[in-house]
């Protein structure tokens, strides 16, 4: 039997995560759905925001649907979304912002550069060391690979290589990789991409960076298609997989029933992908894209439909073409 784990996490991972598993199990009622508890609330009530317990859970699963999860700027707490991140070596962040005239994959390494979490406060001086290893660049330069592949085949690598030298081992490996593959892969400095992303998205296809590179360029990029609400993600590795709104848990809206659960119904479609269920996983876009066209949106995407509301949009959609 298909296991999904169910994270919902904090604030509107309540709210987004409940619509896109009944997307899921309208599809597949053989899934067999368990819920794991992880975050900032679960710290708050217990003092642990993730125990070894809660990842040994994680990896029985054949996939992972997550929310979000809140991380305080606190010394000592380390992000759940991070830990998971690194103990499953979900190494491949795929990101797809997806318009009527451009189609890009943010492929975002997810395990080492900025986040390498080797880290020194000290009084006067703090310092955070940016680690680029060639077995961490090789196999995000072969997801980007393989992804190029499966699209329209061409890669552009983002980096800072004028002023770091971290950047041109990066840069370096991805241009030969690509080059043995046989793909057309060009490069940019990240600051002028990330302005000819925004003027000229339709000439980009996949875009492979290093970890906070891609984190920022991913909610940039995300202007292009009506903000956070609609970007979902997958985090690949060998072994595991899970899925997740780009997006964080807002707890600026949270509880209100506002947030827009599109970013977390896409990230069900992409779940699907993976599992080999493609024609699922297109019903979810398409269901989503029918309900969008009607004007049945969000406020954050100018309508006043509230999150249940896009949920009861979409799920009838989707029992009515089974
Ligand atoms: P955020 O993504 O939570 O919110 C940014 C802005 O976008 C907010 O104004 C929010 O209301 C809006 N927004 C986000 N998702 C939306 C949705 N589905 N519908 C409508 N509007 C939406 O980022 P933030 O405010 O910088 O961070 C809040 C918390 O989330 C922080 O603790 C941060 O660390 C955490 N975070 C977690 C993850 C994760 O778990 N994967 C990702 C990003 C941020
Ligand atoms: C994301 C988030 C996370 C990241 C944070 C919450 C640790 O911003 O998934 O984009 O930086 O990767
Ligand atoms: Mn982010």
């Amino acid at each position: 039997m298909t296991k999904i784990a169910i994270v919902e996490g904090d604030g509107i991972g309540h709210e987004v995560i409940p619509v896109a598993r009944e997307a899921l199990a309208l599809l597949h009622p053989e899934f067999d759905f368990f819920p794991v508890e992880v975050g900032y609330r679960r710290w708050e009530e217990t003092g642990c925001p993730c125990a070894d317990k809660d990842i040994s859970a994680l990896k029985t699963a054949d996939a992972i649907l997550f929310g979000a999860v809140t991380t305080p700027p606190m010394k000592d707490y380390q992000s759940v979304v991070l830990r998971i991140r690194k103990a499953l070596d979900l190494f491949a962040n795929l990101r797809p912002i997806r318009g009527e005239h451009f189609d890009i994959m943010i492929v975002r390494e997810n395990t080492e550069g900025l986040y390498s979490g080797i880290e020194e406060t000290g009084e006067n001086r703090a310092t955070t060391l940016r680690v680029v290893t060639r077995k961490g660049t090789e196999r995000i330069a072969r997801a980007a690979i393989r992804c190029a592949r499966q699209r329209s085949g061409k890669i552009t690598v983002g980096h800072k290589a004028n002023v770091l030298k971290s950047d041109v081992f990066f840069r370096n490996i991805c241009l030969a990789e690509a080059q043995k593959a046989g793909i057309t892969c060009n490069d940019h400095y990240i600051d002028s991409l990330s302005l000819d992303i925004l003027q000229h998205p339709g000439s980009y296809d996949v875009i492979v960076t290093t970890n906070i590179f891609g984190d920022i360029l991913s909610d940039m990029s995300s202007y292009l298609v009506g903000g956070l609400g609609l970007v979902p993600s997958a985090n690949i590795g060998e072994r595991y997989a899970l899925f997740e709104p780009v997006h964080g848990s807002a707890p600026d809206i949270a509880g209100k029933n506002i947030a827009n659960p599109v970013a977390a119904l896409r990230s069900a479609a992409m779940l699907l992908a993976h599992l080999g269920d493609k024609e699922g996983s297109a019903r979810i876009e398409s269901a989503i894209q029918r309900t969008l066209d009607a004007g049945i949106r969000t406020r954050d995407i100018g309508g006043t439909a509230g999150t249940r509301e896009i949920g009861n949009a979409v799920t009838n959609l989707l029992a009515k073409s089974a």
